[in-house]
């Protein structure tokens, strides 16, 4: 099936799932070709739900000891995390390009925001550790919401938030429906709790020190008394922080290679934004959907 999306002219589902036209390609592509191998780290997330800030924690997680004698040369300073950390469908894999991945030390770090059906197969085969990080739907729904309006043409004037808000209810918008992403890595990471690690944004804004560990601890590389006792966990927090990377002038200033500004990946950062945007009804509709899809399933916002 083919909707008319708010951005993009269209998208189309496949294997139950909304994607632009433009970039059901490079899932094709990545389908077939990505060839994942066990020391790979793969971060998943709808769009919207966190993903520059995990892209920037496991980075900054992963090359820890490279930087602590020399800070001034963290790549975060001169590199946005969407190109240190790529996505696979969206950039490596893009349009119908198949990508030498030979220049990646390991273990490899990408990102994707493909459903759990769709991850090529050598990723299901293979040993590699996936994060999912997922965030509420009211929240996700008003990130986008000013995510697409902000790539929308200047002539084009804003979404109505109405109209958005009724397409991402009907599972209708970029990687949609929510709530079937959300479950199928849910589900898969209660199967295989070694390979998947799944995180939710609103307890990593609450307890960052906690999760930032159970992160390290799980893809390996847990922190040394020695680390603790020098105090960096709080300083790949603050590496990692909103405040910090959105004031960077990488972040304020520069754009992806396919044009968007990084600036548009920083907004607020913060929880609960969506009660400044929902109405009552709106609300109500939103609850509903979420209770009745995570149902018996353990899951909760
Ligand atoms: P808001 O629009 O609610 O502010 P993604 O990275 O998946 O595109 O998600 C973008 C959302 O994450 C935006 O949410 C953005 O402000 C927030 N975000 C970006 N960097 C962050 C960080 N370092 N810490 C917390 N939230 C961050």
């Amino acid at each position: 099936p083919t909707e008319k999306a708010w951005v993009v002219s269209y998208i189309h589902q496949y294997q139950g799932f909304w994607h632009p036209t433009r970039q059901l390609l490079g899932v094709l592509t990545c389908q077939q070709h990505f060839q994942a191998q066990d020391s790979d780290i793969l971060l998943v997330t709808n769009p919207k739900s966190g993903t520059t800030w995990l892209k920037a924690l496991v980075f900054a997680l992963m090359n820890r000891s490279r930087y602590i004698d020399s800070p001034q040369q963290h790549p975060f300073l001169t590199t946005n995390p969407h190109e240190l950390v790529p996505f696979l469908e969206l950039k490596l894999y893009a349009e119908n390009q198949v990508p030498d991945l030979a220049n990646f030390t390991s273990p490899r770090l990408f990102s994707t925001h493909l459903p759990f059906v769709s991850l090529p197969t050598s990723v299901k085969d293979s040993a590699c550790k996936l994060v999912y990080l997922c965030r509420n739907p009211k929240d996700t729904f008003v990130s986008l919401w000013h995510f697409t309006n902000k790539l929308r043409p200047k002539d084009k004037g804003t979404n109505s938030l109405e109209e958005a808000f009724d397409k991402f209810c009907r599972g209708v918008c970029l990687y949609g429906p929510f709530w079937d992403h959300v479950l199928g890595y849910w589900e898969a990471s209660l199967e295989n709790p070694e390979r998947i690690l799944f995180l939710k944004f609103e307890e990593m804004k609450e307890q960052p020190a906690l999760h930032l560990k159970r992160l390290a601890e799980f893809l390996g590389c847990p922190f040394s008394p020695e680390e603790e006792t020098k105090g960096m966990v709080d300083d790949i927090l603050k590496l990692c922080s909103f405040e910090y990377l959105s004031n960077l002038d990488v972040n304020k200033n520069g754009k992806m290679p396919s044009g968007e500004e990084y600036k548009t990946f920083f907004r607020r950062g913060e929880v609960g934004d969506w009660i400044n945007h929902l109405t009552k009804e709106m609300t109500e509709r939103m609850d509903e959907i979420t209770q009745d899809k995570f149902h018996g399933s353990g899951l909760k916002f």
